[in-house]
């Protein structure tokens, strides 16, 4: 199977995921636009969608699921969306799409976090993934020292702002061995909006497409 066809069948998969009657908190990227795809087809089941990015409301409109606004929310059920990278005990890189801060914003509100993702997204240690970071553009250059003297290299992400209108940081090098403190420290960094390390936010569970099927690991 290619690497899509693994996306497409995790995408059904989380199908199973969506509560019926309640809203269903939807990411952003190449195997969520399976998952929204999927979605269509069971649209009379549950009330709408919030959505994480301008790319994924477009998709859900056009299918004809309401899209609600996180504003407008108090809780969801479940969040589904895939990673850059997932390690084996849920964490993840997420912002290759550049949607990290919605993204983190709508798994805030979800009781649980469904991450859906190809079975090469699955690593021992997160960092070989340039980790994106959504940076105020005045604080670039100093964001981009204090990740040096973490031993990694930022770079800005060109030709990309994100959906709040900020641009990108992606860091290589770095070894992201303890998750949750790595993203405690960068959060406190100013001029950071989001570090796409979801350590707080980790995974409950995630549906890993593999070639002999849907694997279901449980955080
Ligand atoms: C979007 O900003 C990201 O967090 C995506 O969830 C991540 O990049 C996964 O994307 P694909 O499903 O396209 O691999």
């Amino acid at each position: 199977m290619t690497q899509d066809e693994l996306k497409a069948l995790v995408g059904r998969a989380a199908l199973e995921q969506v509560v019926a009657g309640h809203l269903v908190g939807v990411g952003t990227g190449s195997t969520v636009n399976h998952f929204i795809d999927a979605l269509a087809t069971i649209k009379d089941r549950f009330p709408g969608a919030v959505s994480s990015s301008l790319a994924s409301t477009e998709r859900l409109r056009r299918h004809g699921i309401p899209v609600f606004e996180a504003n407008e929310v108090e809780s969801l059920p479940v969040y589904i969306d895939g990673a850059d990278e997932i390690d084996h005990r849920g964490y993840a890189i997420k912002g290759g799409g550049a949607a990290l801060t919605r993204e983190k914003i709508v798994a805030d509100l979800a009781e649980r976090f469904i991450c859906i993702a190809d079975e090469s997204k699955l690593v021992d240690v997160l960092g070989r993934y340039p980790l994106p970071v959504e940076v105020i553009t005045m604080a670039l250059p100093q964001v981009a020292r204090r990740f040096k003297a973490l031993g990694g290299t930022a770079i800005v992400r060109q030709g990309v702002v994100t959906d709040n209108g900020h641009p990108l940081l992606d860091v290589r090098g770095l070894v992201i061995d303890d998750p949750a403190a790595m993203e405690a420290e960068i959060n406190q960094w100013p001029g950071v909006v989001t570090v796409g390390i979801f350590g707080r936010h980790r995974a409950s569970a995630c549906l890993l497409g593999t070639a002999a099927g849907v694997r279901t690991l449980v955080f």
